[in-house]
């Protein structure tokens, strides 16, 4: 099959563009399209072989329910039992926009393959307006999922999505870089207290201005436990090359990579711009200095990684205070909770 990446924006006529992904997606296809947070992978999520084919093209386990994504507020009754009142005041502060919440669902409504046999969908509203026009366009849901090969980082641009997709899906919608460049949050509403399964934009803080206590269990709290969202048990966002995790400290890390060269290795340093000229890694993407910039950085400079010939890749982390924690959660997954400090074989 080949794929089209077609470029969306206000400078040309995306009409025909926007026709063609309507298109596909009524007669069964996936169109990859932005969203403000990282590109989906979408298939009208009413129709149980479409969806069955995301599962397909990313080489994605089946037990790893889907979100859907839907362009007006009226039909989120379509598909879920029950809309709890932290749920409406949630919506109204969040959607559209980073969000994801858990509902129960309706029976015998959306595919089967959507939820992988779970009685709870996770649906979000996105506010970028690329996915918005596509979404009201065609008046359907749509079932949509980070569009990379499962296992590598999501994708922040069209041409990461053609990389990891191209050959396998019709069409690429191509709307530049997306802004927040990590993940929505993923919430649970259905409980007692509310429980954040993925950290994203949309912070605890956040949240708690507006629904009172939320509770976001730690990386090692949420392995031990069974997982909530069955997607945080798999590997994720792993370059090639191992990534361990170092102190934004630049003796520490002129010291490791020295130590990685006299192993004869070269090393790729993600890190903030402003370590760029202090330090001499064998290649440098920069996370750029604030949380904001760093979210949306990361997951470019980790498939940067695999354009190199490194050996290991370093990653400079940072606090989990706003943003910082969805950034933790991503950069901890990729790392594989290593850390060069302790476990960097000398
Ligand atoms: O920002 C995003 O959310 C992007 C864009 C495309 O919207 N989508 C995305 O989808 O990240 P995906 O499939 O890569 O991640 C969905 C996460 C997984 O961890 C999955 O396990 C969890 O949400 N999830 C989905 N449905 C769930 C459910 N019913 N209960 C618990 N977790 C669920
Ligand atoms: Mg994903």
């Amino acid at each position: 099959m080949e794929t089209q990446r077609l470029i969306v924006d206000n400078n040309v006529d995306s009409e025909k563009s926007y026709a063609q992904a309507v298109d596909l997606l009524n007669a069964g296809e996936l169109v990859a399209f932005p969203t403000e947070t990282v590109y989906g992978l979408g298939a009208v999520a009413t129709n149980d072989s479409a969806v069955k084919k995301i599962y397909a093209a990313k080489g994605r386990p089946s037990d790893n329910p889907l979100i859907v994504h839907i362009g007006t507020f009226e039909e989120l009754e379509k598909y879920v039992n029950d809309i709890p009142d932290n749920a409406r005041k949630c919506m109204d502060a969040f959607w559209p926009g980073p969000l994801t919440m858990i509902f129960k669902v309706k029976p015998n409504v959306l595919a089967t393959s959507v939820t992988a046999g779970l009685d709870t969908v996770g649906i979000r509203m996105p506010e970028h307006p690329v996915a918005l026009k596509l979404l009201k366009m065609l008046g359907k849901p749509v079932a949509a999922p980070s569009a990379n090969r499962s296992g590598k980082p999501s994708p922040t641009e069209g041409i990461h999505v053609e990389q990891d997709l191209a050959g396998k899906i019709p069409l690429i919608l191509d709307g530049g870089a997306t802004g927040v460049g990590v993940e929505s949050t993923v919430i649970d509403l259905t409980l007692e207290t509310p429980v954040i399964l993925r950290p994203g934009a949309i912070t605890k803080e956040m949240f708690e201005k507006v629904i009172g206590p939320v509770k976001q269990p730690t990386h090692i709290e949420q392995k031990a436990g069974a997982p909530r969202a069955p997607g945080m048990k798999y590997t994720h966002y792993a370059p090639n090359a191992p990534v361990y995790l170092i102190e934004r400290d630049q003796q520490q890390i002129s010291q490791a990579i020295e130590t990685v060269h006299q192993q004869g290795q070269k090393v790729a340093l993600l890190a903030p711009q402003s370590l760029e000229h202090l330090t001499t890694p064998d290649w440098f993407f920069t996370l750029g200095e604030s949380k904001e910039e760093m979210a949306a950085n990361l997951f470019h400079a980790l498939r940067a990684c695999d354009l190199t010939e490194a050996d290991i890749v370093l990653a400079t982390v940072t606090s989990t205070d706003g943003v910082g924690s969805a950034i933790m959660n991503r950069l901890e997954k990729s790392a594989g909770g290593k850390w060069y400090a302790r476990d960097y074989q000398k």
